[in-house]
């Protein structure tokens, strides 16, 4: 198995090397590649598969070489099979909140990354495999992927958001429906009921992948921050505290160069060059 040593956190100094044992990451082209590569075990999800993630994510935060990332699955069966279930068979309560948290912690920080993050879908997204799907901006799906929250059928829950994020995502009925009796459904039905943005053949994923994010990243890199920030923080908020968000970020965004050089492109009839400030 390919193992890699990792040096580039900032945040996290006293971790500054983690050996990267279960998770591809390289980038390309301003585009973060984040591949979970388990494919022995469907790419399920150990403790140590989700702290390497964690430290990746934390790294693409900050790089500024790295505008956008892709997350995806090693091998053409499975996206992510969820949580790992031998390490589930053998936890103790306090394990249970503490991975539970730990989790949540870690889809927080794909999902406020602050740069667009597409989930390419490319086989079986269950369990915790949908829910990190769900922490993504988007979610693009090859025609033989099935998602799902089969948790039930073990005798547990959701643990990683997926009664929240499915919630919001889909609606309650159809959250519920999915959450309850723990059916796996096809990308079609998922892409009929919002759960993902659009299916694509298997072998096309990734480049329509980056199709999606080269149409993302001709826009001024702050707009995209921003307009992040303002829907994710707007969803825990009133209506009326959310739009109150939304005009103070307007009111920041008019304060950058990236503001003055898109709008005066426009009047000059030429494209801009967003610079990031
Ligand atoms: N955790 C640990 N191991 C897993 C796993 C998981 N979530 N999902 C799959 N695997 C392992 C299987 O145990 C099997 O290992 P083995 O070869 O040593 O027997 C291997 O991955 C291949 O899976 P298998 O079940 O043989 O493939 P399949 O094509 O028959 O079925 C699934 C595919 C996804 C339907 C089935 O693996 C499954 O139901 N997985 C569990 C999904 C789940 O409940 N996720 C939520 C966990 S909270």
């Amino acid at each position: 198995m390919q193992k890699r040593i990792f040096q580039r956190f900032r945040e996290t100094p006293k971790e500054s090397q983690m050996e990267m044992q279960n998770v591809l990451y390289e980038v390309r082209n301003r585009i973060a590649y984040v591949t979970v590569n388990r494919p022995k075990v469907l790419n399920a999800l150990n403790d140590q598969t989700m702290e390497e993630l964690k430290h990746i994510f934390l790294d693409i935060r900050h790089r500024s070489d790295a505008l956008a990332a892709i997350l995806t699955g090693a091998g053409e069966k499975a996206f992510i099979a969820g949580a790992d279930i031998n390490e589930l068979a053998t936890q103790t309560p306090i394990d249970g909140k503490d991975r539970s948290r730990r989790g949540q912690h870690i889809l927080s920080i794909i999902e406020s990354l602050g740069k667009p993050v597409v989930a390419a879908i490319n086989g079986y997204a269950l369990g915790g495999g949908c829910e990190l799907a769900m922490a993504c901006t988007v979610r693009l799906a090859s025609d033989n992927a099935k998602l799902g929250q089969p948790e039930v059928k073990l005798g547990i829950m959701a643990g990683y958001g997926g009664t929240q994020r499915l919630v919001r995502l889909v609606g309650m009925g159809r959250a519920l429906e999915l959450l309850l009796s723990g059916e796996q459904i096809s990308a079609q039905r998922a892409y009929e009921i919002g759960l993902v943005n659009a299916v694509f053949p298997q072998a096309e994923l990734i480049t329509q992948a980056e199709n999606f994010i080269g149409k993302m990243l001709a826009n001024g890199p702050i707009a995209l921050k921003l307009t992040l920030e303002a829907a994710h923080r707007g969803m825990q908020m009133t209506l009326e505290e959310g739009l109150n968000l939304e005009a103070s970020l307007f009111g920041l965004i008019c304060t950058t160069e990236d503001m003055k050089e898109g709008t005066k492109a426009f009047l000059e009839k030429r494209s801009p060059q967003f610079k990031n400030r």
